[in-house]
């Protein structure tokens, strides 16, 4: 098995993408009119876009046994919490920013309950309350829990279209968001196989992602920040307070439910996401050391694709029209990726030796299949460094086969950007094999 870095810098590549085209973050609040610029600015990204794998470049990645700073080599595993520590502080700093402080109050109301797939499982809603000084903040939760010799498997994924459009049951209440209300209930049932994930004594527990920050760029003071911080604190330029940092804040406050119902094994408790929040799910255990392990489904830039590619989507679009999910701190890193301290292998290596499974499809070039696969490859150092197997073979598998260990996954398979009963299967292989 090819266990040597990446080679050097050989290859020529086209430049990123050129920021002095780009609008501004605008002071006045008009969504509207910031979104319509943004749409110009995102055509020419669109048009600068490379996806010949022969100019995407391989430059060298950061080595993940050395000192960020130093250059330093670590030789023994006991050394690997310290140097961890650096990468985790430069991803926040640089990329998704600091997760908001536990709230001081956090509690859970049972809003309904019943059974579902002839008696099978148990669909129930959950309240969850978060208090602080004085101010609330409120997630719904949508749980199905297979009736099964207990305790099960927790997957844990929030949804983008809010609980309502995740299935077709009429019991479940359409999102009080004005923008998620919106979308017809069960809109993305086909994203959710609850009966196959409750067959397969899984538990589903989900819950819109509106619910810790409403995804816009003036989402800021409907966030779970406003807990902390007064809404003047909260505009488009306080970059520091993030989308992806509120949604993983979100992941463990999801988690930290689940751990507490008398159904759920608290150690078996998988973070899932796609795209957006494929990026999440990562960050997640990054940060959180209680989950058993990811999926990150299709998540490409700013997820499991290596930055220092140019192919698909550049880290400078999500840097410049999607500001609110990344700190102000990644600009001039957006414009020179090589100059990064890190790169989405360290991103990764944060979860080891806990399992992770990335995912990706061949018509989603924009989230670079093979940025993904390389940085998946690169970051088997951290698990091997620590004794763990990385993936079975340094080749990319054939379309539609998942490679896997008990500790790493990863398979690109035919289709568009989505979350597939295909994909769903493979999770449930990988977190079998893998418990
Ligand atoms: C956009 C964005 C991606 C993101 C995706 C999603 O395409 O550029 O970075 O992963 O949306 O979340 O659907």
């Amino acid at each position: 098995m090819d266990t040597s870095p990446m080679t050097p810098f050989t290859t020529p590549f086209l430049p990123w993408p050129k920021k002095q085209h780009y609008q501004e973050i605008p002071e006045d609040g008009n969504l509207e009119r910031y979104q319509e610029a943004l749409s110009k600015d995102l055509d020419y990204i669109f048009s600068h876009t490379n996806y010949e794998e022969s100019l995407a470049g391989n430059l060298p990645l950061p080595d993940l046994l050395k000192d960020p700073e130093t250059g330093i080599a670590i030789t023994e595993p006991s050394q690997w919490p310290a140097l961890r520590q650096k990468h985790l502080a430069n991803l926040e700093r640089i990329l998704y920013g600091a997760l908001p402080p536990l709230p001081q109050k956090q509690q859970v109301e049972v809003l309904q309950e019943k059974e579902v797939f002839q008696g099978t499982a148990l669909l129930r809603l959950l309240r969850l309350t978060l208090e602080n000084q004085g101010k609330i903040h409120q997630a719904t939760l949508l749980c199905y829990i297979p009736r099964r010799p207990y305790p099960v498997p927790a997957i844990i994924a929030l949804n983008f279209q809010g609980n309502h459009a995740c299935t077709q049951d009429p019991d479940v209440p359409v999102s009080p968001w004005p923008q998620l209300a919106a979308n017809p209930r069960g809109a993305q049932a086909n994203r959710w196989d609850f009966r196959l994930l409750c067959d397969a004594g899984c538990a589903v527990i989900t819950c819109a992602y509106y619910d810790f920050y409403p995804d816009h760029v003036l989402g800021r003071p409907q966030s779970v920040y406003q807990l902390f911080h007064a809404p003047q604190e909260l505009t488009p330029k306080n970059r520091e307070f993030t989308a992806i940092s509120a949604w993983a804040y979100g992941y463990s406050r999801l988690r930290e439910t689940a751990a507490a119902l008398p159904e759920i094994d608290p150690a078996q408790l998988w973070a899932h996401g796609h795209s957006r929040l494929g990026k999440t799910a990562l960050w997640t255990i990054a940060h959180d050391d209680q989950w058993a392990g990811a999926i990150s489904n299709c998540s490409g830039c700013g997820g499991a694709a290596l930055s220092r590619r140019n192919y698909g989507e550049a880290l400078e679009c999500v840097d410049h029209v999607l500001s609110w999910w990344t700190t102000g701190n990644c600009r001039p890193y957006a414009e020179h990726p090589e100059t990064l301290p890190f790169d989405q292998h360290t991103l990764l290596a944060m979860a080891a030796p806990r399992p992770v499974l990335v995912t990706s499809a061949k018509e989603d070039q924009w989230a670079d299949p093979m940025g993904q696969f390389l940085a998946v490859r690169e970051a088997q150092k951290a698990y091997r460094f620590l004794g763990k197997p990385g993936l079975p073979s340094s080749e990319y598998p054939p379309l539609g086969t998942l490679l896997m260990s008990p500790c790493q996954g990863y398979y690109e398979r035919y289709g568009i950007h989505d979350v597939t009963n295909e994909d769903w299967q493979n999770t449930l292989r990988f977190i079998h094999q893998s418990r």
